[in-house]
């Protein structure tokens, strides 16, 4: 017997087996209720005051730092909340997700904003979701309402913000794909295809001029409003307007998958596989899957980690799985990002005032946010613990 081939052989079972680990579910969920529990606990006190600080987003210098439903993160801690009921259907988590959820109800009538769907549809959509109950159904069809405000005809897209930076003039980014799920609900509560609509146009024009011929997408991409045609191509929040944000690759596997479950359009699908490709298969992609914050920071590994790229990319490949004959690739893949989330991610329960993950990283350019907990990836760690569950 070649006792080296026999070495090697045993070398890349023990490897595989330690990859395809799947996270302990119930362990890792009875933490995170622990860990939830302290952060509803240290809330009254960081509202400091202030009543309109409904909700957390990260931590500032240590303390627990609360926003306002006008933010663009405010819809993830109802949704993790509303996680949780959905794992112990322990109607102590339905009471506070409903409480967190209705908070936001002034948002549906917001129009400056085109998270609508990050705001209120991982909000009252989690929420209508598992409890159908009508007076979410009701606000959903609002804020949908709202946001079609934000889409013109002429370029074929949903405008994402209204502050300007190089003389924009419509910006474009793409996470803005993460807010069509609203719309998607919309048209199945009323009937009205309107909004359908508007985001399959939107996830067309997107298709069209995000993408690189790498497969990796521009952040942001602005459009002149008479012509209707690009002005630029650029970036906000990653390292250069050429490189690859790892968050915003993210948004596009999660936006173009969830646009394949809506449609059955094969297009969206098979834009959500080169995506996938592409962040597996990037030479800077650390071994254990948590990518750093940009596939192109020439200062890698000398720089921050993104654990919110890593837990959407989980989340999205779970449901990718269930629709591409990668299936098996895109499972192991989620497996081994979460067994690292889960690992060695994790704040000790008791610490970060009740945060689940560390190592995030938010606006690093403009120097906000870099290697701290926030609370959309926690959002989506818990939204793909879940997803993990009989893959
Ligand atoms: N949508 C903003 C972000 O991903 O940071």
């Amino acid at each position: 017997m070649n006792l080296k081939l026999t070495g090697i052989a045993l070398f890349a079972l023990i490897t595989y087996t330690i990859d395809a680990q799947k996270v302990e579910v119930k362990k890792t969920f009875k933490e995170a209720a622990a860990q939830t529990n302290v952060m509803l606990q240290g809330i009254p006190d960081a509202r400091d005051g202030k009543p309109e600080l409904i909700t957390p987003r990260t931590l500032d210098n240590g303390k627990l730092k609360l926003v306002s439903s006008r933010d663009w993160t405010s819809g993830f801690f109802a949704g993790q909340l509303w996680f949780l009921y959905e794992y112990t259907k322990d109607n102590y988590w339905k009471a506070k997700a409903d409480s967190f959820t209705t908070l936001l109800n002034k948002e549906k009538l917001n129009a400056g904003t085109h998270d609508m769907g990050f705001k209120m549809y991982c909000s009252y959509g989690t929420g209508y979701r598992l409890t159908k109950d009508e007076q979410y159904k009701q606000v959903i069809i609002q804020s949908a309402k709202t946001l079609t405000k934000r889409f013109n005809k002429t370029i074929g897209s949903i405008k994402s913000w209204d502050f300007t930076v190089s003389n924009w003039q419509f910006p474009v980014i793409i996470d803005n794909m993460m807010n069509l799920e609203l719309l998607f609900a919309a048209t199945r509560f009323t009937g009205d295809s309107s909004y359908y609509r508007i985001a399959v146009t939107h996830a067309n024009t997107t298709l069209k001029n995000h993408f690189r011929s790498d497969n990796s997408s521009y952040h942001v991409v602005d459009y002149d409003t008479v012509t209707g045609q690009v002005k630029s191509k650029q970036t906000a929040q990653g390292y250069a307007d050429g490189s690859a944000w790892a968050r915003g690759q993210a948004w596009g596997l999660y936006g173009y998958t969830m646009c394949y479950r809506e449609t059955k359009d094969k297009r969206y699908l098979e834009q959500a596989e080169r995506i996938a490709s592409f962040i597996m298969d990037h030479p800077n992609q650390p071994a254990d899957a948590v990518p750093y914050w940009d596939y192109n920071d020439p200062t890698i590994p000398n720089t921050s980690r993104d654990a919110s790229a890593a837990a959407v990319t989980a989340s999205a490949l779970y449901e990718l799985s269930g629709y591409s004959k990668n299936k098996r690739t895109y499972i192991a893949f989620a497996d081994k990002v979460l067994t690292s989330l889960t690992r060695d991610y994790r704040s000790p329960i008791g610490d970060n005032k009740g945060f689940l993950l560390l190592h995030s990283t938010g606006h690093r350019p403009a120097k906000s946010e870099i290697d701290v907990p926030i609370i959309y990836a926690d959002y989506y760690y818990l939204e793909a613990l879940l997803r993990s569950r009989g893959k």
